[in-house]
């Protein structure tokens, strides 16, 4: 049976297995993060200081001692500027793909909006590929409307190679 609950400080070394799959994932990422040590290094720090601070959490699912799914997320998003509100990022949600469609990845944001409507997040923020149809059935399940949209020219050929 698959447990979701948040990780412990000694784990996070752990998650980077599936954060470097999740950067990388064929159709849900647009590759753009490099998998590089350091890139490795800087995600474990801001992960380490976003759970020690208490600004954000990761949550887990476990089967059988494995970590199957993952989501990152941060109460409110800090900003250099000030606003009028805050809102909550989810940075990452992620099912390694043999666990897919079992309902894990729901299961993982339902407990993390309930996790942050506890800690008095107003509003929750988060990015998906718009060609990332799976994700995004997934969100608007969960009450996310688009309300911005990213444009991106691309003025080099193969950019994304
Ligand atoms: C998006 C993701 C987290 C979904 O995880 P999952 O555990 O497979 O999702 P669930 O089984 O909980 O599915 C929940 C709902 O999402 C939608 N969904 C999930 N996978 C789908 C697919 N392949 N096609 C269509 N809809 C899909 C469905 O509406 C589904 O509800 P249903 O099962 O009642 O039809 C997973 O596919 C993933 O990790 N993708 C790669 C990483 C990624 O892109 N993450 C999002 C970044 S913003």
């Amino acid at each position: 049976m698959v447990i979701i609950r948040p990780i412990e400080a000694n784990e996070i070394s752990l998650l980077t297995k599936l954060w470097i799959e999740f950067i990388q994932d064929p159709v849900g990422s647009d590759r753009r993060i490099l998998p590089t040590e350091e890139n490795v290094r800087t995600w474990m720090n801001f992960v380490n200081n976003l759970i020690e601070s208490g600004e954000g959490e990761v949550l887990v699912a476990i089967e059988d001692n494995e970590f199957v799914g993952y989501i990152l997320y941060e109460f409110i998003r800090r900003k250099p500027l000030k606003t009028r509100y805050g809102c909550g990022l989810i940075h990452d949600l992620y099912v390694r793909p043999s666990w897919r469609r079992r309902g894990i990845g729901r299961r993982l944001l339902e407990e993390a909006l309930e996790r942050m409507k506890t800690k008095g997040t107003k509003c929750i923020e988060l990015y998906v590929l718009s060609t990332y149809t799976p994700a995004i059935k997934l969100y608007e399940k969960l009450g996310f409307k688009e309300d911005l949209r990213r444009m991106t020219l691309f003025l080099k050929e193969n950019t994304r190679d």
